[in-house]
């Protein structure tokens, strides 16, 4: 079966070019560096876009699919056009996601709103945007739920979040689908909330199940498992209340390749296991086809992404490792100190010289943890070089931090040769822009600016 996006490191423009410098979407990646700053997140438009439509396609012989992109993982107002112009809705998780989807004019009825506390501001402003389903994750969220729809005199399609005990070996902070999970209704407690909707809820449209397994997941039949529970799910719910479910969403969760040794499926492979145990399943319990629904984040931007930084200081610890030091780390790409994950890196503007050494690529923010690349095999460095990291395009900017009061990057995309601000960099202005100091405490020695 052909590769898909999420099976390599790289954007898939990466070349690279006459001057021996790293060239992305057909720009100088050090170019790139030397006009916009570093650290620098860089996106590759022809990779979103390349992706998306590998989703599309893999899951083209079925008839009723929307495919959503999971928003946590990368949100802005330009993502949103791109997704929006590749036929794809949106999963969102808080209201900030919801105001970014529909300040860019995003079709908000394409939206699926998850979350196991979603506050009541959070449910007015999804029923006001038009969202088209709200994923209820817990009793406290029905009724909630339905008095607010209630009072706004509005049917309200949703769908239930379970829990599908299916355990996938990712790591531990990011499995969901387990049973003793904070996400959901046990396959238990069911029944009971389709009575609750049933009887006492008369502005709730129940429409389906929902189950998302976990994330960075590299196992295919663990999606074959969460299609047969659901399914048999369904056919339990029509035998014991004479409903027919139209909608499942099977959640996120493909993995990608960050360094040489992941080894993902493809996303045709993962929608040919989705789709065989579907229709198996749908024949085994005589159930007509629903909708499906799948809501991939990682996979559709992680590699798309990179990130630029600038070599600063070095020391060579003696008889130990060396490190070299960035201008970014843990604030712009938490995941190595959060989750231990890896990543591979190259210098930009040596991209044809070969490895001379074996150094450990730390940040700049004061903690020990901020290590970006233990033993990064790379040509000899020198202060002003580029470093790019690659796979950076998921969970980094939306997980990002001011730690240490330092600003956060920008963000460009670049597409043809062309390069375009998709994320200001912030300034200084931007960190203090929200403080506040009491009268009480201005006295006479606060400087202001
Ligand atoms: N749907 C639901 C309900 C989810 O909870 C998630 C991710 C997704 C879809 C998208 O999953 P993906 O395709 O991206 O794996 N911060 C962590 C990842 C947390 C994922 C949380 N849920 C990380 O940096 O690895």
């Amino acid at each position: 079966m052909q590769n898909t996006v999420n099976q390599s490191i790289m954007p898939v423009t990466t070349k690279i070019n006459n001057n021996g410098h790293l060239e992305i979407g057909g720009c100088d990646v050090v170019e790139l560096a030397e006009t916009y700053g570093t650290p620098l997140y860089v996106f590759d438009e022809e990779t979103v876009r390349k992706c998306c439509q590998q989703y599309k396609e893999a899951f083209s012989s079925y008839s009723n699919v929307s495919t959503l992109f999971a928003s946590k993982a990368f949100m802005t107002q330009a993502i949103c056009a791109i997704l929006k112009d590749e036929g794809f809705g949106l999963d969102v998780v808080s209201g900030g996601e919801i105001y970014t989807a529909s300040s860019a004019n995003f079709p908000m009825n394409r939206c699926y709103f998850n979350g196991n506390n979603k506050s009541s501001e959070e449910l007015e402003l999804a029923l006001e945007t038009g969202i088209g389903r709200i994923t209820v994750d817990n009793f406290f969220e029905i009724d909630l739920l339905n008095s607010i729809a209630q009072s706004k005199n509005i049917q309200v399609d949703v769908i239930l979040r379970i829990t599908p005990g299916i355990e996938c070996h990712t790591h531990e902070y990011i499995q969901t689908g387990h049973l003793d999970s904070k996400f959901g209704f046990d396959l238990t407690q069911v029944d009971e909330a389709i009575e609750l909707i049933k009887e006492r809820c008369p502005n709730l449209n129940l429409k389906g199940l929902h189950g998302h397994i976990g994330s960075q997941i590299f196992e295919t039949y663990v999606y074959a498992d969460l299609v047969e529970v659901i399914v048999a799910e369904f056919a339990r719910i029509r035998d014991k209340f004479g409903i027919t479910l139209e909608e499942m969403n099977l959640g996120g969760g493909l993995g990608v390749q960050y360094i040489s040794e992941d080894d993902p499926p493809s996303i045709y492979e993962i929608a040919e296991v989705i789709l065989t145990a579907l229709r198996q399943n749908l024949v085994k319990y005589e159930l007509p086809e629903p909708k499906i629904v799948v809501e991939p984040g990682r996979s559709i931007v992680s590699n798309a992404g990179v990130t630029l930084y600038t070599v600063g200081s070095s020391k060579q610890v003696p008889e130990g490792k060396k490190y070299v030091a960035v201008d970014g780390g843990m604030a712009d790409n938490p995941r190595p100190a959060m989750y231990q994950a890896k990543y591979y890196g190259v210098v930009a503007n040596k991209a044809n010289e070969e490895a001379a050494e074996t150094v450990t690529i730390a940040g700049r923010y004061c903690e020990s943890g901020d290590i970006l690349i233990n033993d990064a095999e790379l040509p000899e460095t020198e202060p002003g070089d580029i470093i790019c990291i690659y796979c950076t395009g998921a969970y980094n900017y939306s997980m990002s931090s001011n730690y240490n009061r330092v600003p956060r990057p920008a963000g460009i995309i670049v597409h043809d040769g062309q390069s375009d601000v998709i994320i200001k960099r912030e300034t200084y202005q931007d960190l203090i822009s929200l403080d506040v100091i009491p009268e009480r405490l201005k006295k006479n020695n606060c400087h202001l600016v």
